[in-house]
């Protein structure tokens, strides 16, 4: 790999022990790939898990006096002060969360704690070049704002933010950004939730960037795109997509292939939905034990949604909807946070579903609308129905639910 002068004095440790450490990590990756040199980003965003391995990682660069050149947004882990205040959480894990905060707070990151930046913190604008690591959020990025970001892991994303560069390869070449599969998508898309199914379908799609014909354009929302880049990455390894005539790099069936011929045809169609919703989720009609939303975290048009659907009713069940700070903070202003507390739910904010906080949870039976949410938990021993948004909340309202 070719490196600018600054780029040498970086690796040779002019410019400190950690971003030596960092840039080291960066050319090794680099290398792997062909890259031929490194090229500056503008944002990044680390999927920080708030697991040892990943917090190791962070404060190895702390110690060596690391600080981010760009200061990257991060990823939930959960709410220390909801979980330690209602006694929900061990000492060990919330001296983890803890831990957590001080090392990225050190580190100069941005403490958003929300895994949908793109949406409205950290919004990247068409050609930029970026670092983003998580599930929904990569696909996001490339696919949708057209920005250019590689698969990043948390701890690659973390090492970018800190030197301010990346290795040019892959998705920020314009010739790799080309559609590989057409994907004829025959399944009735009617709302947000089938977004996430159809995003399941990753192993019937297989290898590639798909391209998705047939969605009804007119009806996508910002919330329907993030649970189908959130999936994708959960049933497979997507950093991008197509959807011809709506995302920017391609406004015709011809330009998402770049005038070549797909790799591959794949059709999907209803019966794949209920195939893998089939397998995927826990069978139905059944007592529920809790209600689970926000994995990716919600939007505030939803927690409206939800705000809605409660008024003036009682939940029979425990529900969870988990959002960022900012949306939350959005919620109480607004008076959904109260009519959702007093239907007796709980907006959490800064927290995700793969954590320790939730043991209380272990052994029972949840219901949500996020395949991602029920995929992750269960090596806590939590597991979950999953149905539509409105057949959640039903089941929160009835405590079963019904198909
Ligand atoms: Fe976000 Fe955690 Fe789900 S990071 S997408 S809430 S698994």
């Amino acid at each position: 790999m070719i490196l600018t002068k600054e780029q040498q004095d970086m690796l040779d440790g002019k410019y400190g022990e950690g971003t030596a450490y960092a840039m080291k990590i960066q050319v090794a990756i680099g290398e792997c790939f062909d890259a031929e040199r490194m090229v500056p980003i503008t944002r990044a965003h680390v999927a920080l898990s708030n697991q040892e391995a990943d917090l190791w990682f962070c404060e190895k660069l702390v110690h060596a006096g690391a600080k981010c050149r760009i200061a990257p947004t991060v990823n939930p882990g959960f709410c220390y002060d909801f979980f330690t205040s209602h006694k929900m959480v061990d000492e060990k894990f919330a001296d983890l969360m803890h831990r957590t905060n001080e090392a990225y707070k050190a580190i100069g990151a941005q403490l958003t704690y929300n895994c949908t930046p793109y949406i409205d913190t950290n919004v990247p604008m068409f050609g930029e070049t970026v670092a983003f690591s998580e599930s929904s959020a990569t696909p996001y990025v490339n696919s949708v704002w057209g920005a250019r970001s590689n698969r990043e892991g948390a701890n690659s994303a973390l090492c970018a933010a800190v030197t301010g560069y990346v290795p040019e390869y892959g998705l920020l070449l314009e010739e790799n950004r080309k559609g590989d599969i057409l994907v004829r998508v025959e399944a009735d898309i009617k709302n947000d939730y089938d977004y996430h199914i159809l995003g399941m379908l990753g192993k019937k799609i297989g290898e590639g960037i798909p391209v998705f014909e047939g969605l009804p354009r007119e009806t996508i929302t910002k919330e329907g795109l993030r649970n189908l880049g959130a999936e994708l990455n959960t049933s497979g390894a997507y950093a991008m997509y197509h959807i011809p005539g709506f995302t920017p790099e391609a406004p015709t069936l011809e330009a998402a292939f770049g005038g070549n011929k797909p790799k591959r045809e794949v059709t999907l169609t209803n019966r794949d939905m209920e195939e893998i919703l089939e397998e995927i989720s826990v069978s139905g009609n059944r007592p529920i034990d809790f209600v689970m939303f926000g994995c990716p975290h919600f939007t505030l048009s939803e927690v409206q949604h939800i705000a809605e659907k409660v008024r003036g009713k009682k939940l029979k069940k425990e529900m969870w909807i988990l959002t960022s700070s900012l949306i939350k903070e959005m919620a109480v202003r607004m008076g959904l946070d109260e009519i959702i507390e007093n239907a007796g739910g709980t907006i959490v904010p800064d927290t995700c579903p793969d954590q320790p906080c939730w043991g209380h949870l272990r052994g029972k039976i949840g219901i949500t609308e996020s395949p991602k949410c029920a995929y992750y938990p269960q090596r806590r021993g939590i597991h979950f129905v999953i149905r539509d948004l409105d057949t959640c909340i039903e089941a929160g309202l009835t405590g079963e639910v019904k198909g």
